[in-house]
């Protein structure tokens, strides 16, 4: 699994930078996790990278994550990867029955929400808590497009109580603040 690469088929695919971001946030997440449970690191946050990689281009259901699953298909990438990725549409039909699978989708709509989150804040991420999340989490009104019912079932899955998830994943995206314009 090679990031470079990855990396260049994300940015020949997307140009909008605010998706890149949530693509980088989404890869921060899974590359903690990897670490944490002693996985593939690289192989982990490839798939972070690459998950929405198809949506500016493909962007109705099911569309994406198909049409970019068969790109990912003819560039030769294995099935483990295609496979968590797809999963994280429920639509797709694939199960999560992968940690990494099941990462990704815990992931995925939350660094959404934790990045709307930081937007609004003074200090941005840096002094974010997981409290404070949860707080506008029940605010139906704040960033409505993030799936709540994606979050907490996310966090079932991963089989994580939700405090810490959320902590984890915003000290994930902390490590690179910068590049999220954080
Ligand atoms: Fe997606
Ligand atoms: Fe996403």
């Amino acid at each position: 699994m090679n990031r470079i690469e990855a990396l260049t088929l994300l940015k020949e695919y997307t140009k909008n930078e605010a998706l890149l971001k949530h693509m980088y946030a989404v890869e921060a997440a899974m590359r903690a996790y990897a670490k944490k449970f002693s996985e593939d690191e690289e192989k982990w946050a490839v798939v972070g990278l690459l998950h929405d990689f198809d949506y500016e281009k493909f962007p109705n259901a099911p569309d994406h994550p198909l049409k970019g699953s068969e790109i990912l298909l003819e560039k030769g990438y294995p099935e483990d990867v295609r496979r968590a990725i797809l999963g994280h549409a429920t639509y797709s039909g694939v199960p999560r029955d992968t940690q990494m699978a099941k990462v990704l989708y815990a992931c995925d709509e939350l660094c959404g929400f934790i990045m709307a989150c930081s937007l609004v804040r003074p200090n941005k991420i840096s002094d974010l808590q997981a409290s404070s999340v949860k707080k506008k989490l029940k605010d139906k009104s704040f960033a409505a497009n993030v799936n709540r019912g994606d979050i907490s079932k996310g966090c079932e899955e991963l089989g994580v109580p939700a405090d810490e998830h959320i902590q984890f994943v915003i000290d994930a995206m902390k490590t690179i603040s910068v590049e999220l314009g954080l």
